[in-house]
């Protein structure tokens, strides 16, 4: 299979908001206890975090991190999780059957987003509370004046306001199985409210409003169009959740994520842009892809995977815990291919999550920590994710969807900055493998010398159901492109079915 293209990188999409590289830490099974904090760790420093968790996240290359949850926040107080730890409440966590220690909360957790420079991100409990309590906590937390709640912080140890920019209004507010969950119309008054009160005490923040959990929900579509006619005003972006996994055992059919996210995404931008017309608007409502993921959610009965084995009310239970293999990282690769495509629009996204709960770095309780397959299409993006996004436009082969019929085999996107011009690129084909011819010809004017590929990385394995595991944690990692080259200005980059590939030319 052959599909060609050419690279102008003049042809700039958008300058790159490195918020795109976020992440998302919820207070969920062995995420945040047993695995970023484990005070008896042999890595663990005197705050009880592992610093080889601390090193991979580092590693990782994550901007801004979603906290407290998810789900989880739906029922949070946050007061709980604030000053003296011998008097923190043990409490009920309802979204995940389990109980909540309160050992780590908003303090600890700023303290942790230090070791691994990181910015926070903070969602709201709109679904048992409401706005009153959105404002002591960004009181608590922003406010430089004094008050009851910002001397209670001083107390606590943070006499400085912690900054934090970016709130999430909720979350998703239209699943059934979330606690609180209303319908658009309750649900957008409330965002309203809540947003307007919020601005009042600080006007500058970036407000994010819930939007569908997913585009196979049902109200999706309804639910943005009513929450954004209650919040246009208020809001600066709304949240899109998508996870994905292989079902059936169609993996040509799991290939196919990425248009489905693409579609997503576009469906969005559509609406919220029409909202902006009948209000006659040039307001630009931007989407915080704040889940996104592979995600084994659903059994091969078809029934939800998620609530511990053990019986009553577990501390830390293993939940969640997925194992990704050769293909599921192909697959995160078009993610974040497809995510950099629709950068002018995605401004900020997060990676749900990122410690043993869905996530890239897996570890054991006193033993190792690992990277999972899907840690290196996400460190290697966020790395050599230059300073501006170039759409590379391509035809050739086709791979078949039975969702979205003929789709291209081959998707990729590229980036311009100091350091180089990088290639992302995807070969979606199950079973054939395919070669990208790029016209590259354009950059020799921008070097003042034919372009030379400096980095190159493939990440392939002749079984795509390879992972990394406790007992084998560096089996599939990723290697040269060693057959990449690039001859009279056309770079050729040969791709195996089911691989994912970045290159840096400079
Ligand atoms: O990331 C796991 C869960 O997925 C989150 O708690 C929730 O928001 C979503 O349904």
């Amino acid at each position: 299979m052959s599909t060609h293209g050419s690279l102008d990188p003049h042809a700039v999409l958008t300058v790159v908001d490195r918020r795109i590289f976020g992440g998302f830490v919820e207070h969920l099974g062995r995420h945040i206890y047993d695995g970023i904090h484990e005070p008896g760790h042999p890595s663990a420093g005197p705050d009880g975090f592992r610093r080889d968790v601390v090193d991979l996240v580092r590693e990782l290359g994550v901007s801004t991190i979603r906290y407290p949850g998810g789900n989880f926040v739906s029922g949070y107080r946050w007061e709980d999780g604030v000053g003296p730890r011998e008097e923190r409440p043990r409490r009920l966590d309802l979204a995940w059957h389990s109980t909540e220690t309160n050992e780590v909360g908003l303090h600890e957790f700023s303290d942790w987003l230090e070791l691994v420079g990181s910015d926070l991100m903070l969602a709201v409990n709109l679904g048992t509370r409401g706005t009153q309590e959105a404002l002591d906590l960004l009181e608590y937390a922003n406010l430089d004046a004094d008050t009851a709640w910002t001397r209670k912080r001083a107390e606590h140890g943070r006499p400085e306001p912690l900054g934090v920019r970016m709130w999430c209004l909720g979350n998703e507010m239209d699943g059934p199985w979330q606690l609180g969950h209303r319908n658009a119309d309750d649900y957008g008054k409330l965002a309203s409210r809540t947003a307007k009160a919020m601005r009042m005490m600080q006007p500058d923040l970036e407000l994010v409003v819930c939007g569908s959990s997913g585009s196979g929900m049902p109200t999706f579509g309804s639910w943005e169009r009513t929450v954004l006619e209650h919040t246009f005003e208020d809001v600066d972006f709304i949240s899109c959740h998508s996870y994905y996994q292989e079902r059936g055992g169609d993996a040509q059919e799991f290939l196919a994520s990425g248009v489905d996210m693409a579609r997503f995404i576009e469906s969005v931008v559509a609406i919220a842009d029409s909202v902006a017309a009948t209000k006659r608007s040039d307001k630009r409502i931007m989407i915080s892809f704040d889940e996104w993921n592979v995600w084994y959610l659903f059994d091969e009965n078809g029934e939800q995977d998620d609530k511990p084995e053990e019986a009553g009310w577990p501390v830390a239970p293993r939940l969640l815990e997925d194992r990704y293999h050769a293909l599921d990282a192909v697959v995160f690769g078009d993610l974040l291919i497809t995510l950099l495509q629709h950068s002018d629009r995605v401004r900020s996204a997060s990676l749900a999550q990122l410690v043993n709960v869905i996530a890239p770095i897996m570890t054991e309780p006193g033993g190792p920590a690992w990277r999972q397959t899907t840690f290196f299409p996400f460190s290697i993006t966020s790395r050599l994710t230059g300073e501006q996004i170039v759409r590379v436009p391509l035809d050739g082969a086709t791979v078949t969807s039975s969702r979205f019929g003929e789709i291209p085999a081959v998707n990729a996107v590229a980036t311009v900055g100091e350091q180089g011009t990088s290639v992302f690129v995807v070969n979606r084909s199950v079973d054939e493998a395919a070669t990208l011819r790029l016209d590259v010809s354009a950059l020799i004017a921008e070097f003042g010398r034919d372009p030379r590929i400096v980095e190159s990385h493939l990440l392939h394995d002749d079984d795509m159901y390879a992972a990394n595991t406790l007992d084998d944690p560096e089996r599939v990692g990723v290697g040269p492109l060693e057959d990449a080259v690039i001859r009279d200005g056309i770079l050729e980059v040969p791709l195996p079915a089911v691989s994912w590939a970045a290159l840096l030319l400079a």
